[in-house]
């Protein structure tokens, strides 16, 4: 007997089938070339002495795919006097996956200052992960800061103290100050406000306590500090990839260069809402590590010098 109520049941869809994962090919094709790195000239006010640095980030290092990066940071020595890791060394936080990128890293033949990411944060042995790093001679810098001491490109016998303050930051958004959502009001996200807030106090405190006897200052961070630097990110998803409390913090402070990672979507460059300068290095937004050459002179106005 007919059904008179067949024509008005919602029809049963296909099941979606997801595309196979091609885990050998992740990553941008250009950097599995091995193609030279990328390169920005940026002007430091009272820099004695040019001087180059490399900075990357978001590896996403897995045990159960290539890793493709350990030729080309070898090559590191020959671009750069620096390295900068922007977090997201691992993508489970897993201490063979912080081995498998702290020895990579060793081989850069430079010194390498990585802040963790929210894919490191997964980590539970934490002691061991600080561990493995430090074997390999990788300084990690979660609310700390250091001071590297580079070599003059120009051949003059000045070095030139640079000053670096890390964290991995946190999320919470940019609202009102920069686009993005509000946050909704519940418990869950007055938690993660105030962590928010916390991580911002941190960076704020960490600033203020860093050594100011050096030539150039620069923060090294994972989440960003600014919506100019989110590109194609889902607006949506701002409140997961930063906030602008800590942008607040870096222009409280005198920082010549913001360096983040995280916004896998985003674009290269940026600027806080103070005009402190920032740029996103994740592999996925270059495709291959950036060299800045930091040369003395006048920040031109727009990128940051007329505050
Ligand atoms: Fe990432
Ligand atoms: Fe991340």
């Amino acid at each position: 007997m007919p059904n008179p109520l067949r024509d008005r049941l919602p029809r049963r869809r296909t099941p979606v089938r997801k595309a196979p994962v091609d885990r050998g090919r992740w990553f941008p094709a250009d950097l599995l070339d091995g193609q030279p790195f990328a390169r920005e000239r940026l002007l430091v006010q009272g820099l004695p002495a040019p001087v180059r640095v490399a900075a990357i980030a978001d590896f996403h290092a897995r045990i159960d795919r290539p890793f493709p990066f350990p030729s080309l940071l070898a090559t590191v020595r020959d671009q750069a006097d620096l390295l900068l890791v922007a977090g997201d060394l691992t993508d489970n936080g897993r201490i063979e996956e912080f081995a498998l990128v702290a020895w990579a890293l060793h081989d850069a033949g430079v010194p390498v200052v990585v802040v963790p990411g929210n894919h490191d944060r997964r980590c539970l042995r934490r002691v061991a992960m600080r561990e493995t790093l430090a074997d390999a001679g990788v300084i990690l810098l979660d609310g700390g800061s250091t001071i590297v001491t580079l070599p003059a490109t120009d051949g003059t016998d000045r070095p030139v103290r640079l000053g670096i303050v890390g964290i991995g930051g946190y999320g919470g958004g940019f609202w009102p100050d920069e686009a993005g959502p509000r946050l909704p009001l519940h418990r869950a996200t007055q938690a993660f406000a105030i962590r928010a807030r916390r991580e911002a106090a941190r960076l704020d405190a960490t600033l203020a306590a860093a050594p100011d006897d050096v030539d150039a200052r620069l923060v090294l961070m994972h989440y960003s500090p600014t919506a100019t630097t989110l590109g194609r990110e889902p607006i949506v998803k701002y409140w997961m990839l930063g906030n602008v409390e800590l942008a607040r913090a870096i222009d409280r402070h005198h920082v010549d260069l913001v360096i983040h990672g995280h916004a896998h979507l985003g674009n290269p460059s940026g600027k806080t809402i103070g005009g402190t300068r920032v740029r996103n290095v994740a592999t996925q937004v270059i495709g291959k590590p950036v060299v800045y050459d930091l040369v003395p002179g006048p920040v031109p106005a727009v990128e940051g010098g007329a505050k």
